[in-house]
């Protein structure tokens, strides 16, 4: 005979009101399956910092995988998202009618924000959920150890003041995961691969070095809900001008389910070398 279920585990959701955007398994539910499939290396993506009794700050939350994963490791963690009130920065191209998307997104941002209170609710997490935007996280979020940032700052149109507002209240990590723009260097390796891998590592270093490459493209009016490829490189200067100049950069792939493909992506544990400036 199978347990019975505790009165808040449904047996089924109603898929109109749920967007899960990560895979994640759900007590009562099973496998909710979403765009990424994180679970069998998120610790990799969350750069295997040692998460024991710290505060943890999740800029970009979606539907708080990340986060549940980082209470496990012992976190006491703050998802950060947007609702439904909220703009996400879509790009403006100016032959679209940009309005029209805003009913779809708010819809989305609904239904993102359920499916982040039902996997809450059936894990009996104790994180806690604040909305805003990148560019004014609340005062009321107070300080943090750890303030990370998976796969946004490719979504926002000013990464650097996304990553400013968090750092002003990070006391001693940022971590950072963004997808690597495979694509360029591997015409890169291919042109020069006749010169040794040093060699070729330093031609990559000065042409894509530290840079961001524009995404959306007007002829096809897409992405429009990206905006940028962001190089490792260039995350390290970004984060050193904040105070954060102690930085480890690891890669690692992580399964995209969308299309049944691994992504090469790259993750920097970026510690305090400038002590915090109190406000
Ligand atoms: C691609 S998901 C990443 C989810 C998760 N952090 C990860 O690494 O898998 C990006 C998240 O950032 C949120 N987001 C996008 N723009 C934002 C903004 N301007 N302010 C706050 N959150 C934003 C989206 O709603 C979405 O949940």
């Amino acid at each position: 005979m199978s347990a019975p279920q505790p009165a808040n585990h449904p047996a089924q959701i109603n898929p109109d009101d749920y967007y899960f955007y990560h895979t994640i398994d759900l007590p009562g539910l099973g496998e909710m399956k979403g765009e990424w499939d994180l679970r069998a290396f998120a610790d990799d993506y969350i750069g295997h910092v040692d998460l024991r009794d710290k505060r943890v700050l999740e800029v970009g939350a979606a539907n708080g995988f990340l986060s549940f994963h980082m209470e496990k490791k012992g976190a006491s963690v703050i998802s950060y998202d947007l609702s439904p009130d909220l703009d996400w920065d879509m790009v403006p191209y100016a032959h679209k009618d940009g309005a029209a998307w805003s009913p779809m997104r708010k819809n989305h941002l609904r239904k993102l924000n359920n499916a982040y209170h039902l996997s809450h609710s059936l894990l009996n997490s104790k994180a806690q959920l604040v909305h805003g935007t990148v560019y004014a996280i609340p005062e009321s979020v107070g300080l943090v150890d750890v303030s990370t940032f998976g796969s946004i700052l490719l979504h926002v149109r000013d990464p650097f003041l996304a990553l400013q507002q968090a750092a002003r209240i990070t006391r001693e990590t940022i971590v950072i995961t963004e997808i690597l723009d495979n694509n360029r260097q591997k015409i890169i390796n291919s042109l020069f691969s006749w010169l040794s891998t040093g060699t070729v590592r330093k031609i990559r270093h000065k042409l894509l070095g530290p840079s961001m490459i524009f995404r959306p493209i007007t002829s096809i009016g897409h992405p429009e809900e990206t905006w940028w490829h962001l190089t490792p490189e260039l995350l390290e200067q970004f984060l050193s001008v904040l105070g954060f100049g102690d930085i480890k950069i690891s890669y690692h792939k992580q399964f995209f389910a969308e299309h049944n493909a691994t992504k090469l992506m790259y993750t920097l544990v970026a510690n305090r070398t400038v002590p915090r400036q109190p406000a």
